[in-house]
């Protein structure tokens, strides 16, 4: 497959990391160099449901929340593929986080100069709690949830990861939205002097997202705290990230600041950047293919066959008895 990866583009598109079989080819030189790839590194799937785990408290911040790589405790919940995880050093080391750079190895060399305490978020729009919170306001750090979730990147690769939050429902309720509310959006953090991505316009920054209300209600989205039994890493979203399973992973928003309730659809930043190639909605479809390549199968990251094993994709991500629902109706094809 021929290599077209622009190095000084205006938009960047996720595209990019489909059609460069080379440089996947040398990130997977590079993983395996590290012993990523390995069948003996690959995590066992874990139990659906059993007693919170027994880990040390977290260690916490000068602002109350866990520093990033803190042990957590949490509690096993009943929300588990029977997938392998995919293996840690995986995760955090092959990133999507462009205000840190787009090469996936950018955001774990540079994110650490990301400052992640104090943190607050501002919570406004259509709500009778709106306010500036501290983090550990927001969350609940005594009801963990560990829930092992399929992460499908609409770049067409997967991988298993065991993520560490609360419902995002169950904060949403906390907030407040006034009847008025049907959407809510995510602004996540920018600061030009820790992120060196941000001095160059792949997209318009801040990063943003969002959501119908009802799909943030839905019982799988999280608020994420942590994964793999620990405090997120900064290149993976600390101090605090959205997980949607059932959508593609650029609706996951990494270091949230903003929680925005809305009467309208919000503005989504790979929607500002192409809309013609990415929808509001973005659930994960192998029906309907991105412009330029199908989603009818995955990669799977860090899984059992390395690199070059593939699976079928499912539609919602595996997760349509829990969403199905929600699109009763839609044409899914226009509804992106
Ligand atoms: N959030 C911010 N703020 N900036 C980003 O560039 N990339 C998205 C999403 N959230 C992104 C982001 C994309 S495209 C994906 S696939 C996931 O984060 C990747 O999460 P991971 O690197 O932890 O696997």
């Amino acid at each position: 497959m021929e290599l077209k990866f622009r190095r000084n583009p205006d938009y960047q598109t996720l595209s990019d990391e489909v059609t460069s079989e080379k440089m996947f080819m040398d990130r997977r030189h590079i993983l395996s160099a590290a012993g990523f790839l390995g069948a003996g590194s690959i995590l066992g799937a874990l139990p659906a449901c059993s007693e919170p785990q027994q880990t040390p408290a977290a260690p916490a911040t000068a602002s109350g929340h866990p520093a990033p790589g803190a042990k957590l405790t949490a509690k096993k919940a009943a929300y588990a593929v029977t997938d392998a995880a995919t293996v840690e050093e995986a995760f955090a080391g092959y990133c999507n986080y462009y205000e840190f750079g787009t090469s996936k190895d950018d955001p774990p060399r540079y994110a650490s100069l990301m400052k992640t305490s104090p943190w607050q978020v501002t919570v406004e729009g259509e709500t009778d709690a709106p306010g500036a919170y501290a983090l550990k306001d927001l969350i609940d750090y005594k009801k963990l949830e560990e829930r092992i979730y399929r992460h499908r990147c609409v770049e067409a690769w997967s991988m298993v990861i065991p993520w560490i939050g609360v419902p995002m429902k169950d904060v949403i309720a906390k907030l407040k939205p006034k009847a008025t509310a049907k959407y809510v959006q995510f602004v996540t953090y920018l600061n030009p002097k820790e992120m060196i991505g941000v001095n160059r316009p792949v997209l318009q920054w801040p990063y943003t997202e969002g959501l119908r209300l009802d799909e943030a209600m839905n019982e799988l989205p999280l608020f994420a705290v942590g994964a793999y039994g620990k405090s997120l890493e900064k290149q993976n979203g600390a101090p605090l990230r959205t997980v949607i399973p059932w959508k593609y992973g650029f609706k996951a928003t990494k270091a949230v600041v903003k929680i925005r309730f809305t009467t309208t659809e919000p503005s989504t930043a790979w929607n500002k950047a192409n809309a013609n190639e990415y929808g509001f909605y973005s659930n994960v479809n192998p029906n309907v293919s991105h412009p330029r390549w199908s989603q009818a199968s995955e990669r799977v990251i860090g899984g059992k066959g390395g690199f070059n094993e593939r699976r079928n994709t499912e539609m919602y991500n595996g997760y349509e008895k829990q969403v199905g629902a929600l699109y009763a109706g839609m044409d899914l094809k226009k509804n992106y």
